[in-house]
This record gives C-alpha cells, structure tokens and sequence, in this order.
C-alpha cells in the first residue's frame, strides 16, 4: 500500500486528541473506494519529504550541458567534502537528457551523454550513498525543447521506476495553454502524481509550475514541492524586467531572471502554505556562480534555510571555493531548514532605508520557531550602508502577543540565550584542507564546531544533545522585554538561535 492511509488517520486521531482544531479535507480514491485524509501542516500526501529535500542540481551551472560523468564525479565529490552527510543527498539531472521516444512511446536518454544507459548511473549514484532525481515538463516539450511528458505519464513514471529513479522535477513549458486557472493546473499536474504513485516506488514529487494559479492552495495534496517563483539568476538584489511580480499572490506572468531579494520577499505572504511534505521551492542554490558576493551569498544561503526551501547546491562541486564550501557546510544553518516542525519564517518587518538605483535599500526582521521552543531570528541588511539593526521582544514574540485576550505571554517572561549561528563559519583553511582532500570522517560521536555528520547522528538529535556545530557561539542573553542589537554590514545577516534559560532564572526579582 502506497499511502500511509491508517499513519495518516492517526495523526488525524492524535491532533484531536492533542485537543487542536484541525481542518482537514477527505476524498474517495476512486480505485479502491478508500477513504484518504490530508491534513494541511500535518503530514504528506505520500508520506515523503517531511524537512526540505537537500542535493544539488546541474541547471544552474551547467545548463544542458549534461552527462553520466558530471553526475557520478560530483557525486564522488559530494561524499568526499563532506555534503553528502551534511544531508545533501539527491542528485538531480535537470533539462536536456533525452533524444526522443522510441516505438514504444517511452523515452529514450541521449547515448552520447549518458553511454552506460540511465539504469547504470542511477545505481552507481545510488551505491554512492545517494538518491537519484530526474526531469520532465508536464507540457509536449520541456524547456528545452526536448520531449515532455503531457499525455505519456504512465509511460514515464513507469520508466523513471524501472530505472529506480527517487525524485521527479516536474515543469510547465509548452503546456498547450492548459494553466490559466488552479483547476487546469491541478488537474494536469495531478495525472503526474498519481502516475508516480501507481508505480508502488517512492519518488519524491517537486512541481515546477513558477507559483502559477496558486498552487499555494492546492499543491500540497498532490506534490512535495513547488516552485514559488520564476527562475532565480546569480543577482543579490538587481530588478530584471523579465521577473515583473514583486509579489507571489496572483503573479501571472512568474518570468525568470528573479533575485534573491525578489524571491525572498515573495515568500512572506504565503508562510502558512510551507508545511510538512510540501515546501515552497525558492529555487537552486546560486552560492559559487560568481555573481554575488560572498555576505550576499551568506544571505542567500540563510534565508533560505530560514523559510525551508529545499537546499539544491547549483554550482559546479569540483570547482568549488574554500569559501563556497564554508557556506554551503554550515550546520547550525542547515539544522534551522531541517527542522521537523517544518515552518517558513514570518517576516515581523521590513523597513525601506536607503534606496539606490535598484530601489531595494530595505532591512527587515524575520523569526522562526523550533520544534524544540528554540526561537531563530535574522537581523537582514539588503540596504547600503551599515546599520546597527535592533530585535525587540516583543517584535519576534508578535504572533504569541496577540494571540488572543492580552496576557504576558511566557516568551516575554523568559531569558533567551542568544546564538550566532555564522560565528563557527569554517575558516578558509580548513575548507581548503577538506577539497585537497584531506577532510577525515566524521563519526557519530565526533564533535567539531564546524562540520557535522547529520548520516550518523540526525539534526534533531544533535540539538537535543546540544551539539556545538549546530549552536554556534553563544554571544548573548536577552533579558525579559529586552532588546537584541547588532551591527550588521550592507548586504548581510545576522542569524542567531534564541535559547530559553531554564525557568528558574527567570525574570530577577529585584523587590527581593
Ligand atoms: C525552467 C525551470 C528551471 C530549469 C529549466 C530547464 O522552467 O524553472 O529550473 O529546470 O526550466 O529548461
């Protein structure tokens, strides 16, 4: 069976008996006559893709340029710098891999580029200790103008199983003008998903539809994913003409050439539709590609790991700098995107300051909760000039504040530690050590400030057992109804994970 049909009714009978209104909606699968909850927030369709799925992906670096041996050496080097523990395990072959159908209407890879046959480099990533992701457009063409697969899904997700392929990435070029309303977009996606399903094999489903006809609304009960935006390209802030929406909501023309800031600043109005099993899709890692600097790249990097995007690395691994790979390895970062309570970050407030000819000279305050009632904030500075950036109490404790009839929430009460999660950043040195090769393995019981091996010892554990790469440095306390600064430079960010003192320090009581 398929899907975890009785795990998600008891995860529907626990969440009631947790006393919390739920909504949820049901259907009749109409194969079995089944009846099939899906609670938004609380699990996944298929069961799949509970924290955001991490790997690397050629397109961004690599375009069409694609082939077995890009695939495997990258492979190779993921797992020997460490990213592969680190969680980034898919390996996903983007546009451009096929030649055409044969007579029996399945698809064929291109034999120059891949000579050993897909089967064979699906089971050589495999035996590297990764997952294996593939592509196709729910349109007659892909992107690139290779075949699509509208009106072959069966055949395709056959295919894809057989070769014992993980994950699907699946665009919207050439969709014969089937889009226009959510309905035709869900319909025609749906086909996909339920195709994928049919084949009995897990296969994580990540929709490439750009955010169009709110798929905020209803993807989530068909898909693990979906891009909420156009494409992304290698800019910290440029406006592109061809990226016109500013905003998520109602974009219908989505376009490509969005920056960071743009795609970031799309997110905070559809928080609540990032959950468990579905994760709005900020697009491929730029982080290595040159076009930003590397605080911008810091920045990138974080607020996507702030708002659970997938992770997808989109640079080329063997040619990565020791800085890039500082970044890309930073596990205090990559524990707040692989947390399981699965939450986008809410945007507490933005603040125009200094615009220049890009109009975006903004800073803004953005808040996450943990699952283990660790607080994350980040001080962002997309402005100009250095700016001493204050976090107040009650702005990253907002939503408990006004939660209902005024009462003293307890997080106002409480003494947070504060943590900056970049200060362990790996130096230069160390960086360069691992990609001459000479990192060493990292057990389960090994603990380094810098580098961390969620394979043998998950992120939730390592929290739980207060693991000091996953917590940076300590480098502060705010006391109740306090106050949080920092100086944060022009097109940088300050991440910090807020830790609350144990009750018996809690507020001083100074009539004492
Ligand atoms: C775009 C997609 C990109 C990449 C490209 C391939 O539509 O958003 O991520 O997959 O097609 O042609």
């Amino acid at each position: 069976m398929h899907h975890p049909v009785s795990r998600l009714l008891a995860v529907a009978a626990a969440t009631l008996l947790l006393g919390e209104a739920v909504a949820y909606k049901y259907h009749k699968r109409q194969s079995d006559n089944e009846t099939e909850f899906v609670i938004p927030g609380a699990s996944s369709y298929n069961g799949l893709n509970l924290v955001p799925q991490m790997g690397w992906n050629n397109w961004n670096a690599f375009h069409c340029d694609v082939n077995e041996t890009l695939l495997l050496t990258t492979a190779q080097d993921m797992a020997n710098f460490g990213l592969r523990d680190l969680g980034y395990n898919y390996i996903v072959l983007d546009d451009c891999w096929s030649i055409g159908r044969n007579a029996s209407g399945y698809l064929v890879e291109n034999p120059e580029k891949f000579p050993s046959g897909m089967k064979s480099v699906v089971d050589r990533v495999h035996a590297l200790g990764f997952k294996f992701g593939m592509y196709s457009s729910a349109g007659v063409l892909t992107c690139g103008r290779y075949p699509g697969s509208l009106g072959h899904e069966k055949a395709d997700a056959d295919l894809w199983a057989s070769w014992g392929v993980d994950y699907i990435k699946y665009d919207n070029c050439f969709n014969q003008g089937q889009s226009g309303t959510p309905k035709l977009s869900f319909d025609r996606y749906k086909v996909m998903s339920d195709a994928l399903n049919a084949t009995g094999r897990d296969m994580v489903y990540a929709m490439c539809n750009w955010g169009n006809d709110d798929p905020y609304d209803w993807a989530y009960r068909i898909a693990n994913s979906g891009r909420m935006s156009g494409d992304i390209y290698d800019s910290f802030n440029r406006p592109d003409a061809r990226c016109p929406c500013t905003e998520a909501i109602g974009c219908a023309w989505p376009g490509f050439h969005c920056s960071v800031m743009n795609i970031l600043n799309k997110m905070p109005a559809i928080q609540s539709r990032t959950m468990s099993g579905y994760f709005n899709d900020m697009d491929m890692l730029e982080v290595g590609n040159g076009g930003q600097s590397d605080s911008e790249y810091v920045v990138h990097f974080s607020m996507w790991a702030m708002n659970a995007s997938p992770l997808l690395i989109g640079t080329n691994i063997g040619t990565l700098s020791p800085a890039n790979l500082a970044i890309y390895s930073n596990p205090a970062i990559i524990a707040l995107n692989q947390d399981p309570n699965a939450n986008a970050a809410v945007r507490k407030w933005r603040y125009f300051v200094d615009p220049d000819e890009t109009g975006e000279g903004e800073i803004s305050l953005w808040t996450r909760g943990m699952d283990n009632g660790d607080k994350v904030i980040a001080l962002l500075n997309a402005a100009n000039t250095t700016m001493m950036m204050n976090a107040t109490m009650n702005d990253i404790f907002l939503d408990e504040r006004t939660a209902g009839a005024y009462r003293e929430p307890v997080q106002l009460r409480t003494t947070w530690d504060v943590y900056d999660l970049w200060a362990n950043r790996m130096s230069e040195e160390e960086a360069s050590s691992i990609l001459n090769g000479n990192g060493t393995t990292m057990g389960r019981n090994v603990t380094t400030p810098t580098r961390y091996n969620a394979t043998a010892l998950s992120y939730e554990d390592g929290l739980a057992n207060n693991n000091t790469a996953l917590l940076g440095v300590k480098v502060g306390t705010i006391e109740p109804s306090g106050t949080f600064s920092a100086e944060i430079a022009r097109h940088s960010v300050g991440v910090y994970r807020l830790r609350p003192q144990p009750t018996g320090s809690l507020r001083k009581r100074d009539e004492l």
